[in-house]
Parts: structure tokens; C-alpha cells; sequence
């Protein structure tokens, strides 16, 4: 099959989204709504705290995933400037399942959840189409995500898993090297599986995307006194 791995246009925002809403139905950033997945995805392309992925075959979107350079930043900044924008539909959603409210508290946190420090990226989304599942897709996507951390400075890739996922589970444990559960949790009624994957030792097969991201990331130093600097 003939993939192209490239930094996901603007322009496939729509399918990044089916592909997340086929990929986690009944999750909580599902069932706030289409509207809000298009900004929350819009978001990750137009910040400097995130980039987003896709994999295309023969033009079409087939698998996508989006990176937080920092989960804290950039759930700040989407709070900040662009959850307003789609506060009608959300609250629609809210009134047909109260229970997101709770689930809505949580990820208000939800760099608290991850507690990810500078210098560590967090996948917010990783999934592939069903017809495309279990070619081999999402391992070799990783490739790309961690071409893409190395490149912005960072030391590791975190993966918020949901325990029964275990797609996701055997991908973390058989594809990538170093990986260690860093912590596990109670959220969205779940229980979460949060693993640390360190960049440098998945190097080897690391890969560059094609094309150019809308907005480049943030790179992640450390100044002298070993203090974060993001440039
Ligand atoms: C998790 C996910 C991204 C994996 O994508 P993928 O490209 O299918 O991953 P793989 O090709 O490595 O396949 C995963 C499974 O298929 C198996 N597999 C891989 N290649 C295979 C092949 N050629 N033939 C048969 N099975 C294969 C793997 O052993 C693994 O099996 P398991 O589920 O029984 O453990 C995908 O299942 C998905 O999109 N899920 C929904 C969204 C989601 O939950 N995302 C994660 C949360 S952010």
C-alpha cells in the first residue's frame, strides 16, 4: 500500500474529526460534539503547543493523530482563545449527558492528569480508519510523531490509554522501546493507563513529515542553569 505520513493540511480538519469520532465513540471530547472536535482539532494545527498528522492513500485521510508539545500550554491557550467559540454546541451536549459535566471538570485539569513536565509531549489522539486498522499504520505513524518530538526538543511521549484499549496497549509494549507505566488512574469512569516513551531510544526508526506544518511547534531547551526555555 503506497502511504504518504505528512503534517495534516487545514483543509482535512473534517476527516481528522470522523476519524476520531469513529475511533472513540461515548469518550468524553466525543460527546462534546462535532463542533468542538473541529476547533479542538483546528487548535492543535494553528497553535505553537501542538501539530497534528495524517496518513493519506490515494488522497484520502485514512489515519491521524495529534501531539501536545505541552498539554498545559496548549489546553490553556485553547481555553483561553477558543472554547468560547463553540460554547453554544457544548453546552447543547452538556444538557443531552449531564454526566459530562464531571468528565468536563476533569479535563479542565487535564495537565494535572498527565502531569507531563516541560520537555515531554502528550499524544492527544492516535487512530486509524477501520477499513485501515492493523496494517501496521499507527506503529509506523508513531515513527513520525517522534521525528516530529525530536526535531521540537523533547525527551519523551506520553500515551494516556484507556486499560481496556488493547490496540494502543500492544502498540506502546511491543512497538516502542523504553516504555514504562508512569501512572494509572480513575478518569471519564475509566481506568487510564498514562506511559512515558523515552525519544532517544526509538531514534533509530524515528521519520521526518512530509510537507510543512501550518504553524511550526515551540522547540523545547534548557538554558545553561538547566531551566526551560521554549524558542
Ligand atoms: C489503536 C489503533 C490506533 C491501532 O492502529 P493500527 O494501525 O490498527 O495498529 P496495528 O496495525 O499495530 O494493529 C493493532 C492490532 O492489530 C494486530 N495486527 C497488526 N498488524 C496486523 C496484520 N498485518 N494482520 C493482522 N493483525 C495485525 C496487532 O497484533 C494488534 O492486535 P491486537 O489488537 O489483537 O493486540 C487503532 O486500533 C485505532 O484507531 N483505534 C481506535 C482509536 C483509539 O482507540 N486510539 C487510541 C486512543 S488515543
Amino acid at each position: 500500500m503506497n502511504l504518504e505520513y505528512r503534517y495534516l493540511p487545514p483543509e482535512f480538519v473534517p476527516d481528522a474529526v470522523d476519524i476520531h469520532i469513529e475511533g472513540q465513540p461515548g469518550t468524553m471530547l466525543t460527546l462534546l460534539g462535532r463542533p468542538f472536535l473541529l476547533e479542538l482539532y483546528r487548535a492543535t494545527l494553528y497553535s505553537r503547543w501542538a501539530e497534528g498528522f495524517g496518513v493519506f492513500h490515494n488522497g484520502q485521510l485514512v489515519a491521524q493523530a495529534a501531539m501536545a508539545a505541552s498539554s498545559a500550554h496548549f489546553f490553556g491557550e485553547f481555553k483561553r482563545r477558543r472554547l468560547w467559540r463553540v460554547s453554544l454546541p457544548v453546552a447543547a451536549a452538556i444538557f443531552k449527558a449531564p454526566r459530562l459535566l464531571k468528565y468536563i471538570g476533569q479535563s479542565w485539569r487535564y495537565a494535572d492528569l498527565t502531569r507531563s513536565p516541560d520537555g515531554e509531549c502528550d499524544v492527544i489522539f492516535l487512530g486509524v480508519k477501520r477499513e485501515y486498522m492493523r496494517h501496521g499504520i499507527a506503529p509506523e505513524l508513531v515513527n513520525y510523531m517522534f521525528g516530529w518530538a525530536h526535531l521540537h526538543g523533547m525527551k519523551s511521549a506520553n500515551f494516556m490509554v484507556d486499560k481496556r484499549n488493547r490496540a494502543v496497549r500492544w502498540l506502546v509494549s511491543h512497538k516502542l522501546k523504553g516504555f514504562y507505566l508512569a501512572h494509572e488512574f480513575e478518569a471519564y469512569g475509566r481506568t487510564m493507563l498514562f506511559y512515558k516513551v523515552p525519544i532517544a531510544d526509538n531514534l533509530d526508526t524515528a521519520k521526518m513529515p512530509a510537507g510543512e506544518p501550518v504553524v511550526p511547534a515551540y522547540t523545547y531547551t534548557e538554558d545553561e542553569n538547566g531551566n526551560p526555555r521554549w524558542i
